[in-house]
């Protein structure tokens, strides 16, 4: 691709934007908040074009986008704080770190391989067009390359990653000009992102969190991990990756998208064999295999 096209928000360009997704691409979306990177929640190698194309060097879990609330009880376990908080501020910019239900059917990318997600109802007609014209749960981070400024016209998005996504919807000017307020909820409520919703709470205390976007709840098999194991011992399940080939392999071809998309899933099922250990085939350290590499070093340290 070497060109983006930018269509006006009207029926027509939610038309064009739902065959994309349908066919597992990702398009630039406005909502109230920021302009959003959207592709189907549902889909592994499409959440993993998201990461490609803002090139981050990290999987951070997403944010998956439903219509109603109806549609976010399907994917998420609801408890009372979580439907109260539901009710008064959805649709609109609150996002909330729920339990994930095990028959949601989001791809293990969008949330990291964790046990929870994060939702939000977004209060923007172009978002709210294209949820209802794929029928899909939309995963979608800001619109901009990893470590630049969230957009919030479509010029920005066009700045950013022009020739990178195949379609930007314009809406103009988002209402809100900053990212959602996210908080977890589950026996209490706290707050993880500051954001347009002010609920009064503090900011989590520094250390449950390492770093921007690197919860410490983040994935992490309890088994040791070898890295760059070009063959494996009998008390090591084998992850292998193109030509090294392994038990279970992350792309026989050496696709680094398809590589991105089956790694939880791949960590998950180590985690569940009987060997003690995991080992894991080296990973080109260039594109998606930057982020790759980077969860592998985690999951090993
Ligand atoms: O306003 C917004 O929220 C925009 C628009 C497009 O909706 N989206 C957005 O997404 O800001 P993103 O991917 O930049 O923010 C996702 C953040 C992660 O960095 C992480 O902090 C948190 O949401 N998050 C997602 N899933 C989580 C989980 N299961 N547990 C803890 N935090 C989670
Ligand atoms: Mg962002």
């Amino acid at each position: 691709m070497t060109t983006s096209r930018i269509l006006p928000f009207n029926d027509a360009a939610i038309e064009v934007a739902a065959e994309l997704i349908l066919r597992g691409e990702c398009v630039a979306v406005p909502t109230e908040t920021v302009y959003g990177l959207a592709a189907d929640a549902t889909d592994g190698a499409a959440v993993a074009g998201i990461y490609a194309a803002k090139g981050r060097p990290s999987f951070n879990p997403l944010i998956v986008h439903v219509p109603n609330c109806a549609a976010a009880e399907r994917i998420a376990v609801f408890n009372d704080a979580a439907r109260g908080l539901a009710a008064r501020y959805w649709p609109g910019p609150l996002t909330m770190v729920l339990p994930l239900r095990v028959d949601s059917g989001i791809a293990s990318l969008v949330t990291a391989g964790l046990p929870t997600v994060a939702l939000r109802v977004p209060d923007h007609p172009a978002m709210q067009a294209l949820l209802s014209a794929t029928g899909k749960p939309l995963a979608a981070p800001s619109a901009n390359k990893s470590g630049s400024i969230s957009p919030t016209t479509a010029a920005h998005v066009h700045k950013s990653l022009g020739g990178l996504v195949p379609l930007i919807i314009d809406a103009g000017p988002t209402s809100r000009g900053l990212e959602s307020t996210i908080v977890s909820v589950d026996d209490d409520i706290r707050l993880l992102r500051p954001g347009p919703i002010d609920l009064g709470l503090a900011l989590q205390p520094a250390e449950h969190i390492e770093a921007p976007g690197q919860m410490t709840s983040h994935y992490a098999p309890s088994k040791p991990v070898r890295l760059n194991a070009t063959s494996a011992e009998d008390d090591e399940v084998f992850i292998g990756f193109g030509a090294v080939a392994g038990r279970i392999n992350l792309s026989a071809d050496g696709d680094l998208v398809e590589a991105a998309s089956r790694l939880f899933d791949a960590l998950h099922q180590a985690e569940d064999a009987p060997q003690p250990r995991i080992a894991i085939a080296p990973i080109p350290h260039h594109g998606l295999g930057l982020a790759i590499n980077d969860r592998i070093a985690r999951a090993s340290s």
